[in-house]
C-alpha cells in the first residue's frame, strides 16, 4: 500500500476554474456579478451561466469529459496506513479477518491506478446506472424559500433509486477482482441492500444481506425487491433491530465466511479500508455536481448540504469540495424526537466518541462506552456512528453538522412533491429541510446545492401509517 497522510489543507481551487470566485456571494449584494464585472438584476430564477456564450468561452465552464471520468484522483485525501483520519478510523476487528483488510486495501490501490477498472467502473455508471445524474435548479422551491438558489444533485434518479448503487458496482468489481464467489451486506433502509443484490444479479454472485427486523418492518417494499433480485435477505433481531445489529451480524459473517465472502459496506464507515473505499466510489456525486455547478452558474456554490448516516452520500458529496474554503459544508444529521430528547441518531452532535464496527470515532454511547439506541424516521440515518473522514472534517471545522427532527423532515415529503414533483427519502429529506431554511437567510444570488441521496418511495407505506411520529401525516 502506498496511503500517505496529506493533510486537509485548504486551497481556493478559483484559479482552476478561472471563474472569478463569487462563492462568497452569501454576502449581502443586490446584484449578481458577472465575470466581467457589471452587475445584473438577480431573477429568482434560473441557472445564469449556460446562456452566457462568451462565459463558456472564457471561463471553460463546460463540463469537459475528465470531469466526470470516475478515474479522477484530484482531490483525493487518504488516511494513514492504518487507516486513520486524524484521531479516527483504524481497524478494530477480529485477527481473523485483518489480512482480509490489508488484502482489500492492497488490491483496491492498485485498481485504483489501473485504467481497464476505471473503465469498467465507467461503463456500468453510465449504461446500467444511469449516470451522470442531473443537477436541477428546483425554482419553485427557491421561490418559496425567497432566497438563495436551490439545486438538487438528483441522486434519486440512479438505477435503484439511491446513491447506493455508485459503491455497489463498485465494491462487485472489486469482489470479482478478489475471486470473492459470494458477497454480503448490512441495510437499513434497504436502499444498500437492494443496490447490492442489484449488483449481485448482474455480476451473477451469490448474495446474502442482513437487516434489522424493524427496518424488515418499516421498509417492507425494499426486502421484497432484494429478494425478487435474488438475494437471501436475513432477519437481525438482536439489539436495537436497526442498522447497527445488522452490521454487527454481517461482521460476524465474514469473520467465518472469509475465504469465499466480500462484504459490501454500504457507507463511508467501518474499520479501514472501507471509509477510503466507500468515499472513492461516492466522490463521482461530487465531481459531478461541481462540474455541473460551473457549466450552470459559472461559479461554486456558497454551501453543499447533505444528509449524514454513516456518512456516504455526504463524503461523497464533499469530496471534491472539501479544497474551496468557500464552499460550505453541511452535513446534516437524524435529530430524531429532538437532541433534548436523548432519541436521535446524531452522533457528531452528540459529541461522545468510541469504537463501533472497527473503527474510532463519534458515537452515540454512554459513559461505560455502551452504544446507546437511536431513533430516526429515516431508517438510513437510523446509525449510532459516523465515518471517520467526517469526524475529522468536524473537528477541523471544515465542515460543519446539524441536525433536523423527524418532523420537520417529514414535512419536507409533502413540500418536495407539491412544489418540484420530487417525492424525497426522507433520509434525503433532512437535507432539504435545511436547505431551505439557510436558502430564506441568503441573498437571491447566493446558491446551495443538495445532494437528494434517493428517492421516497419506499417510505410511502411507513409516512402514511405515521407510526413512527406516533400520529397520521396528512398529505
Ligand atoms: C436515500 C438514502 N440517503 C442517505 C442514506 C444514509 O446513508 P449515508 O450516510 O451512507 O449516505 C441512506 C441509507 O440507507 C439512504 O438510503
Amino acid at each position: 500500500m502506498n496511503f500517505s497522510t496529506t493533510p486537509l489543507v485548504a486551497t481556493s481551487l478559483a484559479a482552476e476554474t478561472g471563474c472569478v470566485a463569487k462563492t462568497s456571494s452569501a454576502a449581502k449584494t443586490s446584484g449578481v456579478t458577472e465575470p466581467g464585472g457589471a452587475v445584473t438584476a438577480s431573477a429568482v430564477a434560473g441557472p445564469s451561466c449556460a446562456a452566457k456564450a462568451n462565459c463558456t468561452a472564457k471561463l471553460s465552464c463546460v463540463v469537459e469529459p475528465s470531469q466526470l471520468d470516475t478515474a479522477s484522483t484530484a482531490h483525493r485525501r487518504r488516511p494513514t496506513p492504518t487507516g486513520h483520519f486524524g484521531a479516527y478510523g483504524g481497524m478494530f476487528v477480529p485477527e481473523t479477518v485483518i489480512p482480509a483488510l490489508y488484502e482489500l486495501a492492497s488490491v483496491f490501490d492498485e485498481l485504483l491506478s489501473d485504467p481497464e477498472f476505471h473503465r469498467e467502473l465507467n461503463y456500468y455508471l453510465t449504461s446500467y446506472s444511469g449516470r451522470p445524474t442531473p443537477l436541477y435548479f428546483a425554482e419553485r422551491l427557491t421561490r418559496e424559500c425567497g432566497g438563495a438558489k436551490i439545486y438538487l444533485k438528483r441522486e434519486d434518479l440512479n438505477h435503484t433509486g439511491a446513491h447506493k448503487i455508485n459503491n455497489a458496482i463498485g465494491q462487485l468489481l472489486i469482489a470479482k477482482r478478489l475471486g470473492k464467489t459470494r458477497v454480503i451486506a448490512e441495510t437499513g433502509a434497504g436502499q444498500h441492500g437492494v443496490a447490492t443484490a442489484t449488483a449481485a444479479a448482474l455480476f451473477g454472485v451469490e448474495c446474502c444481506i442482513y437487516m434489522g427486523e424493524d427496518d424488515i418492518k418499516r421498509q417492507s417494499l425494499n426486502v421484497y425487491r432484494m429478494k425478487l433480485l435474488g438475494a437471501e435477505v436475513r432477519r437481525v433481531g438482536s439489539g436495537t433491530k436497526t442498522l447497527k445489529d445488522a452490521m454487527n451480524e454481517a461482521i460476524r459473517d465474514w469473520v467465518t465466511n472469509v475465504r469465499d465472502t466480500h462484504y459490501a459496506v454500504g457507507s463511508a464507515a467501518g474499520p479501514h479500508p472501507y471509509p477510503t473505499i466507500v468515499r472513492e466510489f461516492q466522490s463521482v456525486i461530487g465531481r459531478e455536481a461541481r462540474a455541473q455547478i460551473l457549466e450552470l452558474e459559472c461559479r461554486l456554490p456558497d454551501a453543499v448540504v447533505a444528509c449524514v448516516g454513516g456518512g456516504s452520500n455526504a463524503i461523497g458529496i464533499f469530496d471534491p469540495f472539501v479544497d474551496d474554503t468557500n464552499v460550505e459544508l453541511i452535513g446534516v444529521e437524524a435529530g430524531g424526537l429532538g437532541l433534548a430528547t436523548g432519541s436521535h441518531a446524531a452522533s457528531i452532535s452528540n459529541k461522545t466518541r468510541g469504537i463501533l464496527h472497527g473503527s474510532f470515532q463519534y458515537v452515540m454511547c454512554d459513559d461505560d462506552g455502551q452504544i446507546k439506541n437511536t431513533h430516526s424516521v429515516a431508517a438510513g440515518l437510523d446509525y449510532p456512528g459516523v465515518g471517520p473522514e467526517h469526524c475529522l472534517l468536524h473537528d477541523t471545522g471544515r465542515a460543519k453538522y446539524v441536525v433536523v427532527t423527524d418532523v420537520e423532515a417529514v414535512s419536507v415529503f409533502r413540500t418536495l412533491s407539491r412544489l418540484e414533483g420530487i417525492i424525497p427519502a426522507l433520509e434525503s429529506s433532512h437535507a432539504v429541510f435545511h436547505a431551505m431554511e439557510m436558502a430564506k437567510r441568503m441573498d437571491s444570488d447566493a446558491i446551495v446545492l443538495v445532494n437528494l441521496s434517493g428517492r421516497g418511495d419506499k417510505d410511502v407505506q411507513d409516512i402514511i401509517r405515521g407510526q413512527d411520529l406516533g400520529r397520521e401525516v396528512t398529505v
